[in-house]
Parts: structure tokens; C-alpha cells; sequence
């Protein structure tokens, strides 16, 4: 199963790499990379397409500085934007992605506009409300990725912690994305049993403390930018899910009309992904500190909101 066409905006580290795996998985045809840099994503493009005949995909990958190429894309997975500088506030930085973000959507609903976007850039929450006010797309079309990257990484740090397989570890971290996410514990289990079972209270606690600080501590390592190899995989899992309507229960940042108490806002929360994007929001059951913590996330995401303005 595969769709014709998919376009990654921003080839920087998280496109350039989202559009390599999405190629190398061949979930279609044709991949265009788009970004304002000149030569950049042409460059990228025809050194990724260089790289099939060894990797063994047929996914053509074209770059540009335009949409035309990308007319018609069913998925565009947003990564353009700049990082935060010193100097700069994080006000800054918001009106900035913002401003990109918008001019990006607006493109988007011209040249594909039943097409699906799935946002990347940051501030993650905020942008991908940016997104659904430009385009005026259905929530449906418009979902963010964060969950699934910070799900990722409370369970590979729960997989070193408890020496188990990552592939048996099932977890849940909702929220905004940020300091104030929220990992559930009442969901994470290994093969089905609490994690309890496998490693003691203050054990849990570190490890959803470094899971909440995981972006940082990878910029603590780059220095000059932020983490790529796992936020791609995260973008392209949830493609997947939805070139092969998979009906995949993934945490998604998606607009929220009255589920969990929130209403107006984008929030990280259990979504099944498949054949046309976000098909349903799950309301789990939340202990009563999960549900304020997960309103203290959402005061949050409201907070960067207002900045907009
Ligand atoms: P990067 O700086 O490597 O790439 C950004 C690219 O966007 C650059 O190539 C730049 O030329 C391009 N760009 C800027 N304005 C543009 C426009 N108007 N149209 C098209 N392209 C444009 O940054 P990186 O590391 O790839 O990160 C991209 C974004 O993703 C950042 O906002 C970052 O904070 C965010 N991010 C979000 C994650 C998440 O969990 N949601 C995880 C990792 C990164
Ligand atoms: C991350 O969590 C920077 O949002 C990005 O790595």
C-alpha cells in the first residue's frame, strides 16, 4: 500500500531524514522536498534518490523551492521553521515559526487542499492550531506530532531501566509538548504488566522526569540544534498508519472539542490514525492527578496561544 504523493516541507534535519525514511519505506511514489533555501532541498533530494538503486526503493525523491511539485500531495509533513537562537524569546520564536507555518499552510490548501498535514515544527501545539486557522481544513487533516516522539522515548528509557525488549513496552505520554507533558503511568505496562512490577517508585519518577527534559537533553548534546533521528521516525510512523489505514491508536496532538474537559486548543492525546487522518479521539480514564496534570499542560499550551496575538 502506498500513496502517490507526499511532501516533506523544510528539508533541514527532521525533513531531510523524514523524507529518506518515508522513501526507503516506500509509502509513495513520489516524495517532493520543499524549503526556502536555495539549492538545499534540490541537493538533498537528488543525493537521497541517489542512494535507491543501494537501498533498493523505487520512490522517486525530487527537492524545490516551490509548491508546484507538490500539487496534489495527499500528506505534507511540516517541518519548516527556525530553531531558537540566543537572544531570542521564546515569543520570538513562536511569532517567527508562526509566520512560517502560516505562509507554508496557505500554500498547502492551494495546490493540495484535501491533502493531510501532519505538523512537526514548534512551538508543536500552537503550530499545528496555526496550521488548521490557515488552511481551514477539518481536524481531521490536521494533526500534530509530539506524542508519539515522547512516547518513544519514556519507553526506551523504561527498556535500559527494567532491561527489557522496547518492543514490549506499551505507554502513553499526553499533553502538551513541553515540560508539562504528561506520561501515564495507570498505561504503561511490560508485556501487559505494570511497571510497577519491574522497577520502584522513585525509578519511575527519574525516568518520567528525563522523559519530560528529553528534548533538551539531546540539544545538551548537539549544542547547535535539536534531536532529528527519532522526531522523524515519530512523523513517519504516523504517515504509515495513515497510507495503509492502519487504524493505529498513536498520541497525537489534535484539536480538541470538549474531550478531556479542553476545548479550542490542540493537545497531545490518544488518537487512532488511518484512511483520512484522525479518525477518532479516545477518552481514556485518568486518575485524578493525571487530569490536573494534564490541565496544567493545557494552561500552557493556552498561555502560547495568547502570545500569538
Ligand atoms: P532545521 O533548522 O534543520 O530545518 C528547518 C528548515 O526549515 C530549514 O532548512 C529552513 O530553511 C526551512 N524553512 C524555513 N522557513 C521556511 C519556509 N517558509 N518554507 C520552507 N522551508 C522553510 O530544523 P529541524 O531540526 O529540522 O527542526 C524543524 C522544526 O521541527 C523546528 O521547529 C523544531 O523545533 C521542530 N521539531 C519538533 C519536534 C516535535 O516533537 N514536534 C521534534 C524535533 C524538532
Ligand atoms: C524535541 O523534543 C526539539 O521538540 C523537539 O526534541
Amino acid at each position: 500500500m502506498s500513496f502517490n504523493k507526499i511532501t516533506v516541507v523544510g528539508a533541514g534535519h527532521v525533513g531531510a531524514t523524514a523524507a529518506q525514511r518515508i522513501a526507503e519505506k516506500e509509502l509513495a511514489r513520489h516524495v517532493v522536498l520543499v524549503d526556502i533555501a536555495d539549492g538545499i532541498p534540490q541537493g538533498k533530494g537528488l543525493d537521497q534518490w541517489e542512494s535507491a538503486p543501494i537501498e533498493g526503493f523505487d520512490t522517486r525523491i525530487v527537492g524545490a523551492q516551490d509548491y508546484e511539485l507538490a500539487r496534489g500531495s495527499e500528506i505534507f509533513v511540516v517541518t519548516a521553521g527556525i530553531a531558537r537562537k540566543p537572544g531570542m524569546s521564546r515569543d520570538d520564536l513562536l511569532k517567527t515559526n508562526a509566520g512560517i507555518v502560516r505562509s507554508v499552510s496557505e500554500e498547502i490548501a492551494k495546490v493540495a487542499p484535501e491533502s493531510i498535514i501532519i505538523m512537526v515544527s514548534n512551538p508543536l501545539d500552537v503550530m499545528s492550531y496555526v496550521a488548521m486557522q490557515a488552511t481551514g481544513f477539518p481536524r481531521e487533516r490536521v494533526i500534530g506530532m509530539a506524542g508519539v516522539l515522547d512516547t518513544a522515548r519514556y519507553r526506551s528509557f523504561i527498556a535500559m531501566e527494567a532491561g527489557v525488549s522496547v518492543e514490549d513496552i506499551q505507554a502513553l505520554v499526553l499533553g502538551g509538548h513541553g515540560d508539562t507533558m504528561v506520561p501515564l503511568e495507570s498505561c504503561t505496562t511490560i508485556a501487559g504488566i505494570p511497571l510497577s512490577h519491574f522497577l520502584p517508585q522513585e525509578k519511575i519518577d527519574a525516568l518520567v522526569e528525563r522523559t519530560r527534559k528529553g528534548g533538551a537533553e539531546i540539544v545538551g548534546y548537539l549544542k547547535t540544534g535539536s534531536a532529528y533521528y527519532a522526531p522523524s521516525a515519530a512523523a513517519v510512523q504516523m504517515v504509515e498508519a495513515i497510507v495503509k489505514d492502519k487504524n493505529r491508536i498513536l498520541p497525537c496532538a489534535a484539536y480538541l472539542t470538549g474531550e478531556y474537559g479542553q476545548d479550542g486548543i490542540f493537545l497531545g492525546v490518544p488518537c487512532k490514525l488511518g484512511a483520512g487522518g484522525l479518525k477518532e479521539i479516545l477518552e481514556v480514564e485518568l486518575t485524578e492527578s493525571e487530569r490536573a496534570a494534564l490541565g496544567k499542560s493545557a494552561d500552557h499550551v493556552r498561555e502560547s496561544m495568547k502570545a500569538l496575538d
